[in-house]
């Protein structure tokens, strides 16, 4: 009987390279987005002459990486470990997989260096890499590609030239947990709605780069079969994310605004559906996400594309309510772009918040439309014209911005 794998054997992806990672079905949180479907450490085997593992995985999956990588070579036969990304999900295995492997050398960036240093603090020579520099597996060539902050400054691509292979690390990746290993065996609507997401709650601030990185790789001219990134599925078609992130980091918008708020008694949630009525009157879609029934990285994914963003909050104490406080930091933290918006909010009393949220969109240079718009307790018939209103003008300006997107 074939011996059990612990997950499962590692899974031949190209002539000469297997997928020897890990898939963590439990993840639901990762930094504060919420992964709903989990995801994958990607580590890869590539076996020529002499063996490579391309990155290793978060430290609670060791196991599950070693027992894959033996299904191909004992652990020994691996020559050199390279560390494309020193972030904990792809490093975390790696101080053990040294210990067990051995290697000849291990390989960093030159920035990825001092960063799995001060990370781990280990013993071993760490040897640095510099963009476009290539290391021979004798019947393979790897040629390293800097990429720096995707996702973190030391980051770097590697790339198998006989495979026509690209290995981006967290580029062109997602959180998803999934059996499939390829994109084109998975369901179109979970790829693209994974892949948004991702791309909204992690690269969305790095946008400008990744611009620049398609360009640099475009400018390279390697031909590339497969891009295989370090979470979720494998790309054997690489024009298919290629050509979504092209638009993505380009910031793209549609004619759909997004109305974010929290209520104490339901007046500032009225006032919501009442800018939501003006701009649908305006010829607008509009998305209306309650704070308390909505997660922080489902309001970044329809940020996305999204032209406008509106934020109410009732004040409290002074100030905005405190998940009116999370969704600013996450979203200021996201560095969106092209945004129109608006601040509203009922008051009892003293009413500062309004102006308080004003003040944290202005901050992140989404264009106010309308001065911040505020209903004393309960508003009644007139206070929501003027919500409907201010709906309205935001819809003239997202049609201006935007034309018939
Ligand atoms: Fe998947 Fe930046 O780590």
């Amino acid at each position: 009987m074939k011996q059990l794998t612990e997950g499962g054997p590692a899974v031949r992806i190209s002539e000469h390279i297997y997928w020897v990672g890990a898939v963590d079905w439990a993840l639901r949180d990762f930094h504060g987005y919420a992964t709903e479907r989990g995801s994958t450490y990607n580590a890869y085997l590539v076996t020529g002459e002499k063996t490579a593992l391309v990155d290793t995985v978060k430290a609670p999956f060791l196991g599950e990486m070693l027992a894959r990588i033996e299904s191909v070579m004992p652990l020994e036969q691996v020559d050199y470990l390279i560390s494309n990304h020193a972030e904990m999900d792809h490093s975390g295995a790696l101080p053990q997989a040294i210990s067990l492997m051995k290697p000849e050398k291990v390989i960093a960036s030159t920035t990825g260096v001092s960063a799995l240093r001060d990370h781990f603090h280990l013993d071993q020579e760490i040897t640095p890499v510099k963009d476009l520099e290539t290391l021979s597996l004798g019947d393979l060539t790897l040629t390293f590609v800097e990429a720096r902050m995707l996702h973190w400054p030391e980051s770097m691509f590697t790339y198998v030239a006989e495979d026509k292979v690209l290995l981006p690390n967290d580029a062109f990746g997602m959180h998803l947990a999934s059996s499939e290993r390829f994109a084109d065996e998975l369901p179109e609507w979970v790829l693209d709605y994974e892949a948004r997401k991702y791309f909204a709650n992690i690269l969305l601030p790095l946008s400008p780069l990744i611009t620049k990185a398609l360009e640099k790789v475009r400018g390279l001219n390697l031909p590339i079969d497969i891009i295989a990134p370090s979470h979720g599925p494998i790309w054997r078609d690489p024009a298919a994310i290629l050509t979504r992130y092209a638009a993505w980091a380009a910031g793209a918008k549609v004619r759909r605004a997004v109305i974010v708020y929290d209520t104490m008694w339901g007046s500032t949630a009225k006032m919501a559906l009442a800018l939501a009525q003006g701009l649908t009157e305006g010829g607008v879609s509009v998305k209306v996400m309650p704070l308390k029934e909505t997660h922080r990285s489902d309001i970044a994914f329809e940020l996305l594309d999204a032209a406008a963003l509106l934020v109410g909050s009732p004040t409290l104490n002074n100030t905005i309510l405190p998940r009116v406080g999370d969704i600013l930091t996450y979203v200021r933290g996201l560095k969106p772009r092209n945004l129109v918006g608006a601040a509203f909010g009922s008051y009892g009393w003293s009413g500062e918040s309004p102006k308080q949220v004003a003040e944290a969109l202005t901050a992140m240079k989404v264009e106010l439309v309308g001065d911040p718009l505020t209903a004393k307790y309960v508003p009644e018939a007139e206070a929501l014209q003027h919500c409907a209103a201010l709906g309205r003008q935001v819809a003239e300006r997202i049609k201006e911005r935007v034309g018939e997107a």
